[in-house]
């Protein structure tokens, strides 16, 4: 996804294209796809917009009769929007839904008809980031989609907004080519908490201040939305957007924050997506491949990233980022008419920040940056603090234990031998960090434990025109608080993340011009989350997301003029209160067959939403399901 001038890249392209048909460095890359064989010309076709489906995250259900609202706001065409400010519209919280809530939905619906290329584009109330999507490529017929996200998470900015404005950014090219206007309408859905879970919350409120036990635990309140969220995003948002945009590996972007002194808790939200020379960044080769051959794609710096968040100049923590393919990404009709996994609504990485209080909580501004790990142009990245703060007292006390920066250990393989090459690299960190927090709830502290190992590799043969790329990321977290003064631990999550990808591709001179280029992907998103909390809740659940696609296609410049594609899609999700499972196979842009089947537990339904936290309300833990796939 382009976001400065595409036309300078097709003709890039196009010159690399003549010099060497079927070399596959600058590939994957990213098309238009008018679908092959479906009618020429914008919106002249009778069918109607056909349905785009984003099977990736379903959202929770509410819980049966709790009241609910609607907030229709803001709908705006996003036509030739390169470079300008973001659309706002003003937003406030419904009179008749008031908080708290069960359940709040972000719906971001879109329809498009005529030619347009794949966008990015984000969602922020104030400044905070609420979603970030990537967009569909239109038909001829016109095409048309949701999504929907839970965003109970950020109740607080929701409740009160600190300004009231939502802004949408979605940079377009409208011309006589790329006809499509976006037409985007956001909107959000509040769902109450029914009188009997309310009623079943109230009685077994806060455990140290009521209950006197010999080792305080944890509030319920640890687990319910965050009392405040910063937004950790650009101060110049209003006229160019509220992402940082991250250039290279030394571009770290901060943004100076004041944490109130009563802070307990803190976990910061990361949003990114990576664009231009980095869409791709896990099939990239290294620089001396694209030098010694002569190339001129700029997709190099070999296919290892890691974001890092740091407090203070102090690591925080890192992940590998979840490899989103865009709608036009690879082979663009292996995504009609289903996105790839997370395209429409990104993974989002959790970092805890508990640990790290000791240095925040002394009323003045601290730094909290955003980097990538050999990252090349560009990476949009912003983040939301949360901060959870105690009711009873207006400063706590804390400390950072014993802190030693964790080294990233990074092997890396090359062979080259002209167009052919083998790039290896194999990453690991580890880290653990802890600090206590003394609050009203009593002293608290937070361990924080994460191990992630990546492995690489992209290899070229028959003369550079097979690749073959195969990612393998995993993270382990494990966040574990104890009582400082008896040592007991009173709650802990562990998380499990995984990140397969395997892609193999082939490319042949089409004659006159084209080419064609076949190619098989598997990828998949598996999180794992085990959480617990002494006399609350224990849960488990559990998510894998897996999507298989082959085909070919005959590109002629950057455009899709004839080709095949199958994908299919298994999504499996599990927990206490039940397992949702969704099987899709696509073919053609057609949908085959799209399968769901759901069993809810009544006991588990119970049992969860009375032990955790009054209907949903513990999403930012229980949820670890959905968006939060790094540490939570
Ligand atoms: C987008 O909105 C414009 C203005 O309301 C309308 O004319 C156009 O038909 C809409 N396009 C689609 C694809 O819905
Ligand atoms: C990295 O990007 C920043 C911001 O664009 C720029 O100022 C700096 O010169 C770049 N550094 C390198 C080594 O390219
Ligand atoms: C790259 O260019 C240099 C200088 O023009 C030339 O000597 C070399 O043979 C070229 N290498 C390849 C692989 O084409
Ligand atoms: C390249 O791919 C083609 C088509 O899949 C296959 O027949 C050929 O054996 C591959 N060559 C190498 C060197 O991997
Ligand atoms: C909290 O516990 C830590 C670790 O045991 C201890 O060092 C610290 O002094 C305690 N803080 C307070 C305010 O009691
Ligand atoms: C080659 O492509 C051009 C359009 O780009 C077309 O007009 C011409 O008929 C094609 N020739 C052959 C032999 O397919
Ligand atoms: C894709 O997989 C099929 C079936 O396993 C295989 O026949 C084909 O050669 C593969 N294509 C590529 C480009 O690797
Ligand atoms: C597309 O390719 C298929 C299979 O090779 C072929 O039968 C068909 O005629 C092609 N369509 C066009 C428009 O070239
Ligand atoms: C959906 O169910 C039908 C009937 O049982 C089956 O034939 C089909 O293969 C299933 N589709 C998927 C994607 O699992």
């Amino acid at each position: 996804m382009p976001l400065r001038a595409p036309s300078i890249r097709r003709r890039l392209l196009l010159h690399l294209l003549l010099l060497l048909v079927p070399a596959l460095a600058d590939f994957p890359d990213r098309y238009s796809s008018p679908r092959p064989g479906a009618s020429a010309g914008a919106g002249l076709g009778n069918a109607p917009a056909q349905e785009y489906l984003d099977p990736t995250y379903p959202t929770p259900r509410p819980p049966p009769s709790a009241p609910s609202c609607v907030v229709p706001v803001l709908s705006y065409s996003f036509a030739n929007t390169y470079g300008a400010p973001p659309a706002t519209a003003a937003y406030a919280p419904p009179a008749g839904c008031p908080a708290p809530w069960s359940l709040v939905v972000l719906s971001f619906s879109a329809a498009i008809t005529g030619d347009q290329y794949d966008r990015v584009a984000a969602v922020w109330l104030d400044g905070a980031e609420l979603l970030r999507t990537t967009t569909a490529e239109p038909t001829p017929d016109g095409i048309r989609w949701t999504v929907r996200k839970d965003v109970t998470r950020h109740s607080a900015l929701l409740r009160d907004p600190p300004g009231g404005v939502l802004s949408v950014m979605l940079e377009n090219l409208v011309n006589d080519q790329y006809t499509g206007v976006y037409n985007v309408s956001v909107s959000l859905e509040f769902h109450g908490v029914p009188a009997y879970l309310a009623d079943a919350g109230s009685s077994s409120s806060a455990g140290a201040v009521d209950s006197n036990p010999p080792t305080p635990t944890l509030p319920e309140s640890y687990f319910q939305p965050a009392d405040l969220i910063l937004p950790i995003s650009e101060a110049t948002g209003n006229s160019i957007g509220f992402w940082f945009r991250i250039q290279n590996s030394s571009d770290s972007r901060s943004k100076l924050v004041s944490v109130p002194s009563s802070t307990y808790r803190a976990v910061l939200e990361v949003f990114v997506s990576p664009h231009s020379n980095d869409e791709f960044w896990y099939s990239n080769p290294p620089d001396i491949y694209i030098r010694e051959n002569n190339l001129t794609t700029g997709r190099g710096n070999a296919a290892y990233r890691e974001v890092v968040v740091s407090v203070d100049h102090h690591f925080a923590g890192s992940f590998v980022p979840f490899p989103v393919i865009y709608t036009g990404g690879i082979n663009p009709l292996f995504w009609q008419p289903m996105a790839a996994l997370g395209a429409f609504n990104l993974p989002t990485y959790d970092v805890e920040l508990t640990p790290f209080l000791g240095l925040l909580v002394d009323g003045k501004a601290h730094e909290i940056a955003l980097s990538v790990v050999d990252g090349i142009a560009e990476w949009l990245v912003d983040a939301n603090l949360h901060l959870w703060l105690d009711p009873a007292s207006s400063s706590v006390s804390a400390a950072l234990d014993r802190y030693r920066t964790p080294r990233l250990s990074i092997t890396r393989r090359y062979s080259t031998r002209l167009l052919d090459g083998s790039f290896k690299i194999r990453a690991k960190r580890k880290s653990r960090f802890s600090g206590w927090v003394k609050s009203s709830f009593g002293n608290f502290t937070t361990e924080v434990e994460t191990e992630l190992k990546a492995t690489s590799v992209v290899e070229f043969t028959h003369q550079g025109r097979n690749k073959t790329v195969r990612l393998q990321a995993e993270q382990e977290t494990e966040i574990t608080v104890r009582s400082s003064e008896t040592g007991k631990e009173v709650g802990k999550v562990e998380t499990e993340a995984k990140f397969p990808l395997w892609l193999e591709m082939v490319t042949e001179d089409g004659g006159n011009g084209t080419y064609v280029m076949r190619a098989n992907l598997t990828h998949s998103l598996s999180v794992e989350t085990g959480a617990e909390a002494e006399g609350l809740f224990e849960r488990e659940a559990r998510l894998a997301d897996e999507q298989a696609a082959a085909g070919w296609m005959l590109v002629r410049d950057h455009a899709v003029v004839n080709g095949s594609a199958a994908t299919t899609q298994a999504y499996r999700y599990s927990d206490g209160a039940g397992r949702v499972e969704r099987a899709i196979d696509t073919l053609d842009g057609a949908v085959l067959s799209d399968n769901v089947t759901e069993s809810y537990s009544a006991l588990g339904v119970a049992a969860s939403t009375a032990a955790c936290c009054r209907g949903r309300r513990c999403h930012g833990i229980v949820a670890a399901k959905c968006s939060d796939v790094a540490a939570m």
